[in-house]
């Protein structure tokens, strides 16, 4: 996407598209004044005619106005004046923008100065709309022979102040954002670990990142026991990925961990068939960690990243894990293996020691489809956020706020650790029916020594929609974007 900058009158604007908004009150914005005073007083007829009703996230279009330049003008509700709008209520305004403006080909200009407010400025609506015009243009075509991708807008012209920043860097979360969907949504006959793997280096090829990938079998003769016990049942080969992006020299980097189980049946503890395709997305966590890549590729910002990915399926199979297999992980700790569907922080806990043991980061975040635990508490709305650093807790919920893709914070208390006691291990893999949100971030802990670390689980968040309307969403890209921005910013 393009972006321009204008500060002129609005009805002189070149562009296929331009947005003006009203108030509740039916008060004009300046550009929808100035609209409206080159064309006759179009925009207040549609207001005095009740057309026009400013409702939040209400939309009107007005064709081929005389003395105005753009084709159609498009009349956003921008709700009450001066209202202090929460995260839904902006989000209203930003989606009736994006559907206005995008699934067509050409320019849109767009003003949306009169929502300005001091925790939502104008560089805000920028980003946000830029990234919901990447969503509403998102469109899973590539197992649909025929299909086209619909047409995309080519330009956007900001009416107001110099937002050039933030709308290039919101292109680049949207476009890593998308991939990430497009990753999640690939049926898992395709999307295995070893395309995850191939989708890595081509990106990393792209970018001048570094890549190295582990097979299985290195993994297991590195002594990563809990990893290959999940991927050693599945006659597709896992594989450990790490990228490395170097934007500011030595300094130790921020590491990103990522669930990629590119199927998870639950293995020999079968989970039961109702949705069970569902779980093809339950490697949106390594997804959203190489879309973060993808965005960090495009805008190459003064950080270091280091990403790794964690990919395996987990089948059953003769010779998969048993409930009661005992393990050694990496970081020389054993694990009893109480229930093979529980495999998400198997193979997370070998890539946090070796992510820990070999690049020393400031920062770990891991992010994975853990717990059906953190979608009952949590829903589709919030990921869950645990961590042992307030600063990391601070970092994420505000990144998450800000660009609407939040986290909640749940315990990880060092109460709940003895429910992962093990007669025949240092640790069992799952810690019974209370708190398995919070049991598996406990097991995790086991494994991150004193590096200071959080842990998301996008369980809910991952996906959405029933029937038709279901799909990846990309999440937390957005959030992790937004995070390991704002350490430069
Ligand atoms: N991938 C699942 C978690 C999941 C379930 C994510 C539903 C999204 C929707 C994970 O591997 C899993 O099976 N977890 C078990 C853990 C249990 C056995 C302790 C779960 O949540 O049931
Ligand atoms: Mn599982
Ligand atoms: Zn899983």
């Amino acid at each position: 996407m393009e972006f321009q900058i204008y500060t002129g009158n609005a009805a002189a604007v070149t562009t296929d598209t331009l947005v003006v908004t009203i108030d509740a009150d039916g008060a004009l914005s300046e550009a929808a004044k100035a609209v409206d005073a080159a064309s006759g007083g179009a925009i207040q007829a549609r207001v005095d005619a009740k057309d026009a009703s400013g409702a939040l996230g209400s939309s009107i279009t007005l064709y081929g106005l005389s003395g105005v330049s753009a084709d159609r003008v498009v009349v956003i509700g921008a709700g009450e004046a001066n209202a202090t709008l929460n995260a839904v209520e902006a989000n209203k305004v930003v989606t009736a923008t994006a559907k206005a403006i995008s699934g067509k080909a050409g320019t849109a200009a767009i003003d949306l100065t009169a929502l300005t407010s001091a925790n939502r400025p104008q560089a805000w609506w920028a980003e946000q709309l830029v990234l919901a015009v990447h969503s509403a243009e998102y469109k899973f075509i590539a197992t649909l022979p025929g299909k086209e991708a619909g047409p995309k807008l080519e330009s956007i012209t900001w009416i107001g102040d110099d937002v050039t920043s933030a709308l290039v860097v919101a292109d680049a979360k949207g476009l890593g954002t998308s991939y990430a969907k497009e990753l999640g949504n690939m049926p898992p006959n395709i999307c295995t670990p070893a395309y995850l793997a191939e989708q890595a280096e081509q990106l990393s090829a792209a970018a001048g990142f570094t890549c190295k990938v582990y097979d299985e079998k290195e993994m297991e003769e590195m002594g990563a026991g809990a990893f290959y016990s999940v991927s050693k049942g599945s006659s597709e080969p896992g594989k450990v990925i790490i990228m490395e992006y170097k934007g500011a020299g030595d300094e130790a980097p921020h590491m990103l961990v990522g669930k990629g189980i590119t199927f998870d049946t639950g293995g020999i503890s079968l989970k039961p068939g109702a949705k069970m395709d569902e779980m093809k997305y339950d490697m949106c966590g390594a997804a959203s960690v190489l879309g973060t890549m993808k965005t960090l590729a495009e805008l190459k910002p003064a950080i270091n990243v280091v990403a790794i990915i964690t990919c395996a399926e987990n089948m059953p199979a003769g010779d998969a894990s048993k409930p009661g297999d005992v393990v050694t992980t990496l970081s020389g700790q054993t694990v009893e293996i109480l229930n093979t569907d529980a495999e998400g922080r198997l193979v997370l806990c070998d890539a946090l020691t070796l992510g820990i043991r070999d690049y020393k980061p400031q920062t770990c975040v891991d992010i994975a489809t853990l717990t059906g635990a953190c979608m009952a508490a949590l829903g589709k709305v919030n990921s869950g956020l645990f961590t042992n650093d307030e600063d990391l807790a601070e970092e994420l919920t505000t990144a998450g706020l800000y660009t609407n893709d939040r986290v909640w914070r749940l315990p990880l208390e060092d109460d709940y650790q003895s429910l992962l006691d093990s007669n025949f291990a240092d640790i069992a893999n799952i810690g019974g029916p209370l708190a398995g949100a919070t049991t598996a971030a406990c097991f995790l802990s086991r494994f991150t020594q004193d590096t200071r670390w959080a842990h998301v689980d996008i369980a809910g968040p991952a996906w959405g929609g029933d029937g038709t309307s279901k799909g990846a969403s990309g999440r937390p890209v957005p959030l992790l974007t937004t995070y390991l921005l704002n350490k430069i910013a």
